[in-house]
């Protein structure tokens, strides 16, 4: 039995990138997990990302191919990744979403489980906002949202700084260059198994 997973994100400099990534890692973990991992068309024009200092991050993952929207209806779980734009996804994602209406319009995502992860560059920049921006679309597909429960310690630690909700993994870049840390990266590993596993059940019921 398989379960076919996409991961689809924006990134700009990177941090939801390295997330998407150790989500990957989390859900291969699930037996039968079949796992690709896209990112969605850039808006921004060349010249703005220069001067953002974006183009030479955006270099790092620039071999990940990008996401196609009647590919989605191929998929048995979903993880949707985007920084937070004032508290709600990038336009980049929007975009993408907003592509899906034929989706929608056949029911093509009904019943498949999906998740979510972010980035901001503070603390209390909006990533449950955000996150939840995200569900909003999902719920609307007729999905099945999840996101991370306590039992993985790591969301309750007050060790250090640390990203990563109950409504999905996220990280905190700050304004020096700071990139996921090991606590970020095994939430969002751990939200890529435990939601694969939940999709992996649910495929399994409805082929009994
Ligand atoms: C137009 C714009 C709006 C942003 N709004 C917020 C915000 O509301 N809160 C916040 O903490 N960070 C905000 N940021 C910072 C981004 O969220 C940050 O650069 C991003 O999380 C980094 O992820 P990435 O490396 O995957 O691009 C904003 C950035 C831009 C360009």
């Amino acid at each position: 039995m398989s379960v076919r997973v996409q991961i689809i994100f924006y990134s700009m400099y990177g941090h939801v990138w390295r997330l998407a990534e150790a989500v990957a890692d989390g859900a291969r973990q699930v037996p039968g997990a079949q796992v690709e991992v896209y990112q969605v068309q850039e808006l921004v024009p060349d010249a703005v990302l220069e001067q953002a200092g974006a183009k030479a991050a955006r270099a790092a993952f620039g071999h990940v191919p990008l996401a196609a929207v009647d590919h989605l209806a191929e998929a048995d779980c979903l993880f949707i990744g985007s920084p937070t734009r004032f508290g709600n996804m990038a336009a980049q994602m929007r975009n993408f979403l907003d592509q899906t209406g034929g989706l929608w319009s056949r029911g093509a995502l009904v019943g498949k489980v999906g998740s979510c992860f972010t980035s901001t560059a503070s603390q209390h920049g909006g990533q449950e906002t955000t996150l939840t921006s995200m569900h909003t679309t999902l719920l609307h597909h007729g999905m099945v949202v999840a996101g991370i429960p306590y039992s993985d310690a790591r969301l309750s630690s007050n060790q250090a700084i640390s990203g990563g909700t109950p409504y999905g993994a996220s990280t905190i870049t700050g304004s020096d260059g700071r990139m996921p840390s090991d606590n970020e990266l095994g939430i969002a590993s751990f939200q890529g198994q435990h939601v694969t596993a939940l999709a992996a059940a649910l495929v399994r019921g409805r082929t009994a």
